[in-house]
C-alpha cells in the first residue's frame, strides 16, 4: 500500500515539475510532416544553396561567381544535429550561427550572411531540405585520451 502511494506521489511530482516548464513558446508538440530527400536535393540546387554551402559526400555543379568561404553542411559532428536545429538554421539562421566559423566570416552585426528564404520557400521544400541534409551528419563521440597519472 505504502509503495503504491509513494509511486503515485512521485508521478504527481514528476507531472507538476514538467508541467511547470511548459511555456507558451515551448517547442513541445512541434512536428512537421515528413519530407522527401530526393526532392530536398533538387530544392537545394534550384535555390542555389550550394552558392555558399558544400555538403559532405555530395558533388554539386559549380556556380559561376560564387564567393566562398563555403560553410560545410553535414560531416562529422560531436552531437546529433536535431530536426529542430536544422529547421531553425534554415528559417531563422541568425538564432545560432554555425559553430567553427569566425563570426565576421559568416555574419555581420550578429545577422547571418545567409539569405532569407522565408517569403517564398514552401513548407514542403523546408521539410524536404531537412530530410535531405540530416543523414549527411555523422555523429562521432569524441575520444578522449585519458592519461592516468601514477
Ligand atoms: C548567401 C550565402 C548562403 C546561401 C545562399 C545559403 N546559406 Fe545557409 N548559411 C550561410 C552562412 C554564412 C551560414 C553560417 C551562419 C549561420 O549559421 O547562419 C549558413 C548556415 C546554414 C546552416 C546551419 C549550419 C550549421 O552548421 O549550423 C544550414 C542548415 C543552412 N545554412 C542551410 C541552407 C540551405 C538549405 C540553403 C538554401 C535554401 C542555404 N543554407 C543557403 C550562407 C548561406
Amino acid at each position: 500500500m505504502l509503495r503504491e502511494m509513494l509511486g503515485l506521489l512521485s508521478i504527481t511530482f514528476f507531472l507538476l515539475a514538467t508541467g511547470c516548464t511548459r511555456t507558451a513558446s515551448s517547442p513541445a508538440g512541434f512536428r512537421l510532416p515528413d519530407g522527401d530527400a530526393a526532392n530536398g536535393r533538387m530544392a537545394f540546387l534550384y535555390m542555389q544553396c550550394h552558392q555558399c554551402h558544400t555538403v559532405a559526400g555530395e558533388e554539386f555543379p559549380e556556380i559561376p561567381h560564387a564567393d566562398p568561404p563555403y560553410v560545410e553542411l553535414g560531416g562529422t559532428v560531436s552531437k546529433v544535429k536535431t530536426y529542430g536545429e536544422l529547421v531553425t538554421a534554415i528559417i531563422n539562421p541568425s538564432h545560432e550561427l554555425a559553430a567553427g566559423y569566425a563570426a565576421e566570416i559568416v555574419s555581420e552585426n550578429g545577422e547571418s550572411n545567409m539569405y532569407n528564404y522565408n517569403g517564398y520557400m514552401t513548407v514542403q521544400e523546408l521539410t524536404d531540405l531537412v530530410v535531405f541534409l540530416q543523414p549527411h551528419y555523422n555523429v562521432v563521440t569524441p575520444k578522449y585520451d585519458y592519461r592516468i597519472y601514477p
